[in-house]
């Protein structure tokens, strides 16, 4: 019997709906990074609420796979679109595709991001590059090219994912602690610059959340029930209610909310620990440094 494989992403089994499901009738997302992870179910929720959505990222096999299940799952039109975040021209295209298939784009969800473990040392000048251009440039990148086409004359909501790791200096985040300071830092231009045209700008910072390549590649099997315990709430969140966060970002009940982060984690970042000392010693015992 073939199994489907594990990278094949799912829908919700059993979404319950928080908000009414016509909060997002008539309305288009632009979602980077959204055939995987958290995104993906970024736009599934979106879809539930009777959104459409345009879905990019650099692999197209991804991207059309993940668009007929959310296709299937919620009834709505999901478009995917390869891109690169790093090249104005291919989102540039992307953007103009999008135009094409609906007339418009409300919201903007920045999500495509590159990580991995690694300390300061480990670091190559071109490793600490690419993530600052995935996730920081990329950001930027992205926003100006959607601003510029559309929201600039239509007003819209732009939301870039981001994390706690700068919160702290967390260990071993050097190069995505800072590329997502960058975004924060970016989001409060924007929101400054672009409010009068009717656009909010907003950050959202998960913590750790179950079932994504993010954990998977930075917790490297040391998510333990102590470490779980250590997480104020007792828990790690899920897709599902990052889906929701950002769908309360987007919403009207947010109308005031802008040039900010919603830190989205259980209170992780406050308890989590932060010892470069401990890291070291526990990595070497495993030979993982
Ligand atoms: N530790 C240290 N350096 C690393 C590394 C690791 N685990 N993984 C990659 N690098 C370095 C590479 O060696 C390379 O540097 P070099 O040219 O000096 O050798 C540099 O990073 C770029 O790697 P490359 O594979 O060429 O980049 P890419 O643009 O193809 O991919 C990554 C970007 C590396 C971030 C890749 O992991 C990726 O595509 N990630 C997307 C998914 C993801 O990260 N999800 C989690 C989001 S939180
Ligand atoms: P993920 O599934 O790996 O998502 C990253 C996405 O970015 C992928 O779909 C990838 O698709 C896309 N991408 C990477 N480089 C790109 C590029 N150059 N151009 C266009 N797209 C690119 O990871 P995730 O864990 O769900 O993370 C999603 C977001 O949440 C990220 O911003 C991450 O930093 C943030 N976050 C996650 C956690 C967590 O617990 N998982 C915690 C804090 C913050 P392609 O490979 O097809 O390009």
């Amino acid at each position: 019997m073939s199994q489907k494989p594990s990278y094949v992403e799912e829908c919700i089994k059993d979404y319950k709906y928080i908000f009414q499901p016509e909060l997002l009738r008539g309305k288009v997302a632009f979602i980077t990074g959204g055939g995987t992870g958290i995104c993906f179910t970024i736009a599934e929720v979106f879809m539930r609420h009777q959104c459409d959505t345009v879905i990019c990222s650099r692999k197209m096999d991804k991207l059309r796979e993940s668009a007929e299940t959310l296709s299937k799952a919620t009834g709505r039109r999901c478009v995917p679109v390869q891109m690169d975040v790093r090249t104005p021209e291919s989102i540039m295209k992307a953007a103009d595709t999008a135009l094409s298939e609906f007339g418009r784009i409300d919201y903007l969800i920045n999500g495509a991001a590159g990580n991995f473990l690694s300390p300061i040392t480990g670091l190559s000048f071109n490793a600490f590059k690419t993530v600052m251009e995935i996730d920081a440039h990329g950001t930027f990148n992205v926003s100006k090219v959607i601003y510029e086409k559309y929201m600039k004359d239509h007003g819209g909501v732009i939301v870039n994912i981001t994390a706690t790791l700068q919160t702290r200096g967390q260990v071993l985040q050097a190069h995505a602690g800072s590329a997502k300071a960058a975004i924060e830092a970016m989001t409060k231009h924007m929101a400054v610059e672009w409010g009068m045209d009717g656009v909010r700008v907003m950050c959202v910072a998960p913590g750790p959340i179950e079932d994504t390549e993010g954990m998977r590649r930075l917790s490297r099997g040391r998510i333990n029930d102590e470490y779980v315990k250590g997480i104020p709430i007792q828990r790690m969140g899920t897709r599902e209610e990052m889906g929701n966060t950002v769908l309360y970002v987007v919403s009207d009940a947010a109308q005031l909310v802008t040039g900010t982060v919603l830190i989205a984690d259980g209170g992780h970042w406050l308890s989590n620990p932060n010892n470069y000392y401990q890291t070291k010693k526990l990595m070497q015992k495993k030979s993982q440094l």
